[in-house]
């Protein structure tokens, strides 16, 4: 029997999508907006959901205290107030779209996991826009 335990988190973060390959006449018509030069923010919002059996000894998947400040550690203190293209090396040459920094946070939590609990990382851009990935 398992069971998923969620936890939210937020971080704010400028970015700015484009490819290098393309001229700036081709960004801007696949990028819009998000292409701005001079960056442009977004409010995450982060739900890491971790999935597993409940530990007989504890009640738990996972305490949730452990969770809280992994993400912390890991994420926020990391992404958040943060420009991602200027100011983070995991997107200094990686398209920071909300795809790519889901597939980010996943692997930089993943080897904080325990390996028989499984991950998957929700991330919210804007409150209509979000994506999901779960390796
Ligand atoms: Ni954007």
């Amino acid at each position: 029997m398992k069971v998923t335990v969620s936890r939210k988190a937020h971080f704010n973060a400028a970015h700015r999508l484009f490819n290098p390959a393309w001229s700036a006449d081709k960004n801007e018509e696949v990028f819009g907006k998000c292409n701005n030069p001079e960056f442009h923010g977004h409010n995450y919002e982060l739900i890491v959901s971790v999935k597993g059996e409940i530990d007989s000894r504890t009640g738990y998947v996972m305490d949730m205290k452990v969770l809280k400040d992994l993400i912390k550690d890991t994420i926020e203190d990391r992404f958040d107030h943060k420009n991602l293209n200027t100011q983070t090396e995991e997107f200094k040459s990686l398209n920071p779209t909300a795809e790519n920094i889901a597939v980010v946070i996943f692997d930089l939590l993943r080897p904080h996991l325990n390996e028989t609990l499984d991950l998957k990382i929700t991330l919210y851009e804007t409150p209509r826009n979000y994506v999901e990935y779960e390796g």
